[in-house]
């Protein structure tokens, strides 16, 4: 497509001397408002060059400019230049693309194939995947999306807790109460049981901790009996796990955990005291971190036994070795800034310099506003119930529809699932990620506001009106009836969506494109509501249709980039 941009900036660029071409394309700037032109070049850093007022200065340039390229008009407002694209070519370069590419419209290809290590979700077995998981496993989803969508080779990596002393304690308090049938039929709450049980044991009968050490050392030592347990344990987690990873159409390349580093903690512990960076304190072994200004890191325990952050180390040597990755992103919550500081820096003491690869990509918290929100599993909220309930929600609500309607839909489970669901991920997409936020029920699965049954009900009105039009992507078109203040509104933000798409990757935020989607919806539903679609006049219509396929298109494409499903009926 035509870069209107480059286009100011290269003309801009032509008539200031004092600025190079970068400088000029950092200065430019999009306004608040449409009525303010598509861009907007400030005077004010120019004001001290030239001795002369900033408005001063855009008039005169304004005159030097001349005629810019698909640029309609330049309007001098106060210290600003705003440029105006002319309408019908912009009308024409976005119809075009739309023809030509479809659904990769607006698609640029920055990742050019380069690696990238997205690690999100990351569950510890034998415990619950709640509520609170869903953070991670649906930003690191649509960031992976993103990624790939950009042309990026991604690899997506469930980095499961499936190591550490607890172990030992899960496999001693099996060995005493643990019944296998029970636990085969409920894997996780009986789980948790026992795990509880022997906590609180412990709390009277210090033995039981003793016995529980002696396991996990077992464990270490590759003890049949011991190994064998942990797989367990292992096998019927992760088969909970992907239950929830399924319905929410979620995959990844890899699940290998923190117990397949194990064996690299050895090798990644000598690489630290090779290179002096390990020191002795109180028995421990420990890496000062002073000049990071953070406290130190514990990598070896007084009594021998490794650490989380350990493990991490390893990781990420292993990464690097395996992958050799452009970047590599950890999804993780922010209480774990700290670990992830310390991880970098140490990586950084080592001297390896592509820590500046590594990103800890974190977030914030999730609470529920329906505090009583407890399932039939008791305290925990598990994420599997909240999806389970979305989509029972919203398929309640179709139920009432076709009551009230006399019409049924198809499959109606599977479409309330993807309603449901893609509305529980809608919600999470839809704020910066770094802020807490809670899960309100009405709010998200509301059809009206920004939510997503609003845009994917948007997108189905499109797909029915499309087809009731008797749309032809090859149809005639008559261009002068774009020339409408909405209509042009709508045709610059498609423009806008792959520079979207590009930010949301490189700040690492998703709800960019969350944000884009309601107000390109918004925008569309401004139109269909002022203006008639399907008329008497068959260019005229099929003209209004492009510009609604265009619309329908990128809701789609931005959908799937959030993991979201667009349904042509609803
Ligand atoms: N399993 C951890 C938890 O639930 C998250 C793992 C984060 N990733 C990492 N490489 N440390 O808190």
């Amino acid at each position: 497509m035509f870069d209107y941009k480059e286009g100011i900036v290269s003309s801009l660029d032509g008539a200031i001397e004092a600025l190079d071409a970068d400088t000029i394309g950092e200065m430019l700037e999009i306004p608040p408002q449409r009525e303010m032109g598509d861009y907007a070049f400030p005077t004010f850093t120019l004001a001290k060059v030239f001795r002369k007022s900033p408005n001063q200065i855009a008039a005169e340039l304004k005159e030097q400019l001349g005629e810019v390229p698909a640029i309609e008009e330049i309007r001098v407002q106060g210290p600003y230049l705003n440029f105006f694209i002319d309408k019908d070519h912009l009308a024409r370069e976005v119809l075009e693309d739309l023809r030509r590419r479809g659904e990769d419209f607006g698609k640029v290809d920055v990742g050019q194939n380069r690696q990238v290590v997205m690690e999100y979700s990351s569950p510890n077995i034998a415990k619950p995947f709640h509520i609170g998981h869903i953070r991670t496993t649906v930003i690191g989803d649509s960031l992976k999306r993103i990624y790939d969508y950009l042309g990026y080779n991604t690899v997506s990596i469930n980095h499961l807790g499936d190591y550490g002393t607890q172990f030992g304690m899960m496999i001693n308090a099996y060995l005493k109460w643990g019944d296998p049938e029970v636990i085969e039929k409920n894997p996780i709450p009986e789980l948790v049981k026992l795990y509880v049980r022997i906590n609180k044991e412990a709390e009277e009968n210090p033995e039981l901790l003793d016995e529980s050490r002696n396991w996990f050392k077992r464990l270490e030592e590759q003890d049949e009996e011991a190994v064998a347990l942990w797989q367990w344990f292992r096998d019927v987690s992760l088969k909970e796990f992907k239950r929830v990873y399924e319905l929410l159409d979620i995959e990844f390349d890899s699940y290998r955990g923190e117990s397949f580093y194990t064996d690299l903690m050895p090798e990644a512990v000598e690489e630290m005291k090779e290179k002096g960076i390990l020191v002795e304190s109180k028995g421990a072994q420990i890496v000062n971190l002073d000049e990071y200004k953070l406290p130190p890191a514990i990598i070896i325990k007084s009594d021998g036994s490794t650490i989380y952050l350990t493990r991490d180390i390893a990781t990420a040597l292993y990464r690097k070795k395996t992958y050799d990755f452009y970047k590599s992103v950890y999804v993780v919550a922010s209480q774990q800034n700290l670990h992830f500081q310390q991880l970098f820096a140490i990586l950084d003491k080592m001297g390896h310099e592509w820590v500046k690869d590594c990103e800890h990509v974190s977030f914030g918290m999730v609470s529920l506003k329906d505090g009583t929100l407890s399932t039939r599993r008791g305290k925990v909220v598990y994420l599997e119930d909240v999806l389970k309930r979305a989509t029972d929600k919203v398929e309640e609500i179709l139920i009432q529809r076709e009551e009230e309607t006399g019409k049924a839909v198809e499959n109606r489970r599977a479409l309330a699932q993807t309603v449901g669901i893609g509305a529980v991920k809608f919600q999470e997409l839809f704020n910066q990620r770094i802020k807490d936020y809670v899960f309100d029920w009405d709010r998200t699965l509301s059809f009206d506001g920004e939510t997503g049954p609003y845009v994917q009900y948007t997108h189905a009105r499109i797909a029915s009106l499309l087809e009731k039009g008797n749309f032809q992507v090859d149809g005639p078109i008559k261009i002068e009836e774009l020339d409408q203040a909405l209509a042009h509104e709508i045709l610059a933000q498609l423009y806008g969506f792959h520079q979207v798409v590009v930010d949301a990757h490189e700040k690492n935020e998703p709800y960019f494109i969350t944000r884009y989607i309601v107000e390109t919806a918004k925008l569309f539903n401004k139109y269909y509501n002022s203006t008639p679609i399907i008329t008497e006049d068959a260019e005229a219509t099929n003209t209004r249709l492009f510009l609604s396929y265009g619309v329908k298109t990128l809701i789609k494409v931005g959908l799937s980039l959030l993991g979201i499903g667009a349904p042509e009926k609803m």
